[in-house]
């Protein structure tokens, strides 16, 4: 199988002690291709220093709506993703993760909109698409990518299983990557969710080492765990686990422009 792993943070401390195994016995068993994505200046430049050492993988460099805390004016955020924007550009396929986050931060809602904003703007300059984050932003998500040009569109990243923003988010062109999060078993809707994303903009992910699925929930995650991700949807579309990891492959090949 060449599953397509679009989002990991094999940059995480949580991978320091076995990062390097860990890759390897990712790539033995099923994971042709994974991601891994940026979220500050140092996990980006990681991200692209790990992304370097092997053909197979990837990395998104950006700055989170998360990671903040030390952005709080116009110039630091000018700053900032002038530091983005020098980290040498191999291998770097995407600018994310960007978006807004009301759930962990209500606080700086205008930072995090401009943030989000000067990084569409990088995203264009540079030709990629975008890594979005939302999290109850629904409304001002796609309200920021209504009024700001998105050339190379993107990605809803972990997507909410939300029908609102998977609707709006395939009509203004977006990919939906999908993370085991459908696997749970508290994700009521996640049977319309997955019926609803045509299979040309369907992407699947783990968020490692955040989300294991269902049945290794609660553990540390991996890319190996996409295949969980792969084997719900192919369940409620159904496919075959197979058929689905090459649909979901040639997407990620796609818009990353692999
Ligand atoms: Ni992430």
């Amino acid at each position: 199988m060449n599953l397509f792993d679009t989002h990991s943070h094999y940059n995480d401390e949580k991978f320091d002690l076995d990062r390097e195994e860990m890759i390897r016995e990712t790539l033995r068993s099923g994971v042709s291709n994974f991601i891994v994505a940026g979220y500050n200046v140092e996990s980006s430049k990681k991200a692209v220093e790990i992304a370097q050492n092997y053909n197979e993988l990837y990395a998104t460099v950006g700055i989170s709506p998360n990671d903040l805390d030390n952005i709080k004016s116009q110039e630091e955020i000018k700053e900032n993703v002038e530091k983005i924007a020098q980290i040498p550009s191999k291998k770097i396929v995407a600018i994310g993760e960007i978006g807004l986050d009301y759930y962990w931060n209500k606080e700086n809602k205008e930072i995090q909109k401009e943030m989000f904003a000067k990084q569409i703007e990088l995203a264009n300059k540079l030709k990629l698409p975008i890594v979005i984050h939302t999290r109850e932003a629904v409304l001002d998500t796609l309200e920021m990518l209504k009024t700001h040009n998105v050339e190379r569109k993107g990605i809803f990243h972990c997507c909410p299983l939300n029908r609102e923003l998977v609707k709006e988010g395939l009509k203004l062109g977006f990919y939906i990557s999908l993370s085991g999060v459908i696997t749970f078993k508290n994700a009521k809707n996640a049977e319309e969710i997955i019926q609803m994303i045509p299979e040309d903009r369907l992407l699947i992910e783990t968020d490692s080492p955040y989300l294991a699925p269902e049945p290794v929930r609660g553990t540390r995650n991996n890319s190996i765990n996409v295949k969980y991700v792969a084997e719900k949807i192919a369940k409620v579309k159904n496919k075959t686990i197979e058929e689905i990891a090459k649909i979901t492959n040639e997407n990620a090949k796609k818009i990353f422009n692999i």
